[in-house]
């Protein structure tokens, strides 16, 4: 296992419109990706770059609109209203090494390994055997650390 950069942090919100107006009007954000949804997961989804000075891409929010009734995270909202942190994501070299890793270790993974927001292979780790944070691991896309 080889711990890479921060990709993202996965924030729950009842309106995705009304999250990328703050984000734009509140906290000076400048590139946010369009909406989309991933019907799989049952969520729509976009992400806010927040800039670094070195030209490689700055951690994003990913902001994260429960999609039809069976979403996975209409109970997070339930017990958040408002929104908030539900997951944070994790880049690793080879998704494959990093998922037999935790396996070896007796960690608890939710679900197949899938293909993320990003295009690229993801898993989800409990957060009962993440000190009480879900936890996204991600390949680190081809070409380097990208969005
Ligand atoms: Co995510």
């Amino acid at each position: 296992m080889k711990l890479g950069r921060l990709n993202h942090i996965g924030v729950a919100t009842p309106s995705i419109a009304d999250s990328v107006g703050y984000y734009r009007e509140v906290m000076g954000a400048t590139q946010i990706t369009e909406p989309f949804d991933m019907p799989e997961q049952g969520v729509k989804v976009c992400f806010v770059d927040t800039p670094t000075d070195s030209g490689i891409n700055g951690t994003q929010i990913e902001l994260i609109e429960p999609l039809g009734e069976g979403s996975t995270i209409r109970g997070f909202l339930e017990k958040n209203p408002l929104g908030g942190q539900h997951h944070l994501c994790y880049e690793v070299p080879d998704i494959d090494e990093a998922r037999s890793w935790f396996e070896g270790l007796g960690k608890r993974i939710l679900g197949p390994t899938r293909i993320g927001a990003h295009g690229t292979p993801i898993f989800f780790l409990h957060p009962k055997d993440m000190m009480g944070q879900l936890t996204e691991i991600m390949e680190t896309p081809r070409g380097g650390a990208a969005n």
